[in-house]
């Protein structure tokens, strides 16, 4: 048969199996498809030349335009399972799940700088035999000055650093008051830790508002400094580790007598100046002594049969120490990042 219908019908197969074998994709493979066999294809048109054709040679036509369809179709059949399992295959491949990688997890949460540092330190106190006690944070004025023998005119009942709640509540300033609460309840000998929160209106790169103490009071038979210095060096030591160097400086509090601040080396600077520790080289951690005569009296403790030691610590003081903070304010700001170092 050498009508030109036929010879289009042999070119037009060359030319759909060279475009089913170039598909590279599903999409391609139906396209081509589409534009050979498809209800407008071009093999389609091919067969409208039927009806030009002389009668004799219509069979043999339809019969060769019927094989090329079903070669056609078969390839077409072929290369699309082949395209489907060559997707399924690469899809595999790509969303393959790797068991062995760690999993995403979710962020847990942790104990704030503050918090740590208050647990440390009860912990190394009740090594030495103190225990735990707390306090309200709002204080008459009784328990957090005059039983701690704070006169009427003494500045830290000044407007400045002290936040009233009226004439006779403040919020406390310090956490000595917890030491008048256990000396009125509490059996002697006692070994006391205090922690929480204090209130003071005063606010710079190392001073909070709104900070926490730590406050310790022994009372015994026989105290002298020779047990405070060694309680505190223990203490300091155990906390800060070996490299700190710490120092008492001669001071005075109304409720201790002698009294004793306590410095420790800066950790920023390393004693050479800058602008955590003032230029001093030494950042204060708080104040210390032996108990005040007047306070044992105020509490209705016999002196000197009994006699005590006491301190009180800030205990973000000594997390910025710990961890060479140069900001006190990070601490209570929250930001996760800082707070993230600490977990
Ligand atoms: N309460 C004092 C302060 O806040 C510290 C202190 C406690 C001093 C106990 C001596 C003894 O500054």
């Amino acid at each position: 048969m050498s009508n030109p219908a036929s010879a289009q019908l042999d070119q037009l197969k060359t030319q759909a199996q060279q475009a089913f074998e170039k598909a590279q994709n599903l999409q391609d493979l139906y396209n081509a498809k589409v534009q050979y066999l498809g209800k407008t294809g071009a093999v389609t048109d091919v067969m409208k030349a039927m009806a030009t054709l002389p009668k004799e040679e219509k069979p043999q036509f339809g019969k060769k335009v019927n094989e090329v369809k079903e070669f056609l179709e078969k390839l077409y059949a072929e290369l699309e399972l082949n395209l489907k399992n060559q997707e399924i295959h690469s899809k595999m491949e790509n969303e393959r799940l790797d068991l062995t990688l760690p999993g995403s997890g979710s962020i847990l949460g942790s104990l704030h700088p503050v918090q740590k540092v208050t647990d440390e330190i009860v912990q190394i106190m009740a090594r030495l035999g103190y225990s735990l006690r707390t306090g309200p944070l709002i204080e008459k004025d009784y328990y957090n000055f005059e039983a701690l023998n704070i006169p009427q005119d003494h500045p830290a009942r000044d407007m400045q650093d002290t936040f009233f709640v009226d004439q006779t509540h403040v919020l406390r300033t310090h956490t000595s008051p917890i030491q008048i609460h256990s000396l009125e309840n509490e059996k002697l000998p006692l070994r006391i830790i205090g922690t929480g929160a204090v209130f003071r209106c005063d606010s710079d790169i190392s001073h909070l508002p709104h900070f926490h103490q730590i406050e310790a009071l022994c009372v015994d038979e026989k105290i002298s400094m020779a047990d405070l210095k060694g309680t505190i060096a223990f203490f300091v030591r155990e906390f800060f580790g070996p490299g700190l160097k710490t120092r008492f400086r001669p001071s005075f509090f109304p409720f201790t007598e002698p009294s004793a601040e306590v410095d420790c080396s800066c950790p920023v600077c390393k004693g050479s100046g800058c602008a955590l520790c003032k230029n001093s080289g030494w950042i204060e951690i708080g104040g210390s002594g032996l108990v005040n005569p007047r306070v044992f009296e105020n509490a209705k403790i016999e002196y000197p049969k009994w006699q005590g030691f006491a301190f009180g610590f800030g205990i973000e003081r000594m997390a910025i120490i710990k961890y060479g903070i140069e900001d006190i304010r990070l601490l209570p700001e929250n930001d996760l990042r800082f707070l993230r170092q600490f977990s």
